[in-house]
């Protein structure tokens, strides 16, 4: 134990920002907060680590597996990106990526940086390259063989640290494509009334309304890596085309429109990689094909079951619906 407190105070001694050059009093309260996430963390695994189960784990021969991680830190100019080995007894930790990734930062480095936060595929912030698949390290499962587990941040990002990519442009052009009901009522005002859609029309967001703005099939688009500035992507196409397609949003002539140009969509040459990595199960090269066929007037938005300006009867009072 002492010799893992003093691996750790060296580790942090070498590689943490506090101990370079001080930059003042902003930079010792992020210290303080990083310095806080860690003893969390460890804190919670000395939990889990006392409990009965854990204890009977003590008796079985670890099972330890190998872990290359991409490192970079631009606090440390002097240093290049590199890998680094780690080993981690399993029996010791967690069942998925994520786990161990917390475990290595808890008792190995402290300095291991990535981003993480729901920790069951709903938040998509801990998207990264495991043995070559983007996909979410909180829910895949680490396989118990001999080959050692490699892991990249997302491919063809910008790099802030080690796994951690930057979302910046990619969050800009999800911006873009205007992510809310756009909705032209002048009977109706927004406010005035519920606005309706039939179950028949619902269904059509699903496998889109799902999505988690991971990055993971974005950051997998062969054509995304050269063209990624111009070029929407599939995780931004899907949730264009999730407002498009919306009964009750009238703007899509609008957002179409937007749309139709060289390189916003039409760089799409339907490889499907990014149905293939999607960690949801979701198809954004469909989305993207149905896209393009609606710019290109193959295929045309149908009319919502209720249309925006009839008047509905309100089912509890007979009267006709204006008040939500
Ligand atoms: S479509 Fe799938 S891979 Fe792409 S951003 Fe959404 S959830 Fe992530
Ligand atoms: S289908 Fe289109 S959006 Fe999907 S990976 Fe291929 S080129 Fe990219
Ligand atoms: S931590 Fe939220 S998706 Fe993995």
């Amino acid at each position: 134990m002492f010799l893992n407190s003093l691996k750790i105070a060296i580790t942090r001694r070498i590689n943490f920002p506090r101990f370079l050059s001080s930059k003042g009093a902003k930079r010792v309260a992020k210290d303080d907060e990083w310095e806080a996430e860690v003893t969390r963390d460890r804190e919670e695994l000395e939990d889990c680590l006392d409990s009965e189960a854990s204890k009977k784990c003590e008796e079985i021969p670890p099972k330890l597996k190998t872990v290359r991680v991409y490192r970079w830190n631009p606090e440390i100019p002097s240093q290049k990106a590199r890998m680094q080995t780690f080993t981690v007894d399993l029996n010791r930790c967690g069942s998925m990526v994520l786990d161990l990734l917390i475990n290595i930062k808890a008792y190995q480095d402290p300095t291991l940086a990535f981003r993480r936060s729901c920790r069951e595929g709903i938040c998509g912030s801990c998207a990264m390259n495991i043995n070559g698949t983007n996909t979410l390290a909180c829910i895949t499962k680490i396989s118990p063989d001999d080959k050692p587990l490699i892991i990249y941040p997302l491919p063809h990002t910008y790099v802030i640290r080690d796994l951690i990519p930057d979302m910046g442009h990619f969050l800009e052009q999800y911006t873009m494509i205007d992510p809310f009901l756009k909705r032209e009522d002048k009977a109706y005002p927004p406010g005035t009334r519920q606005t309706l859609q039939s179950p028949r029309d619902r269904k059509k967001l699903d496998g889109l309304y799902e999505c988690i703005l991971c990055g993971c099939c974005t950051f997998s688009c062969p054509p995304y890596w050269w063209l990624g500035e111009k070029y929407l992507g599939p995780a931004v196409l899907l949730q264009a085309y999730r407002w498009i397609i919306d009964s009750r949003d009238t703007g899509h002539k609008e957002r179409l429109a937007e749309m139709r140009d060289y390189y916003s969509v039409f760089r799409c040459h339907t490889i499907f990689n990014c149905t293939k990595t999607c960690p949801k199960g979701l198809n954004p090269g469909r989305a993207v094909a149905q896209v393009k066929r609606l710019i290109a007037g193959y295929a045309k938005k149908e009319e919502p079951d209720f249309p925006a300006e009839e008047t509905y009867i309100d089912p509890c009072t007979g009267e006709p619906q204006i008040k939500c």
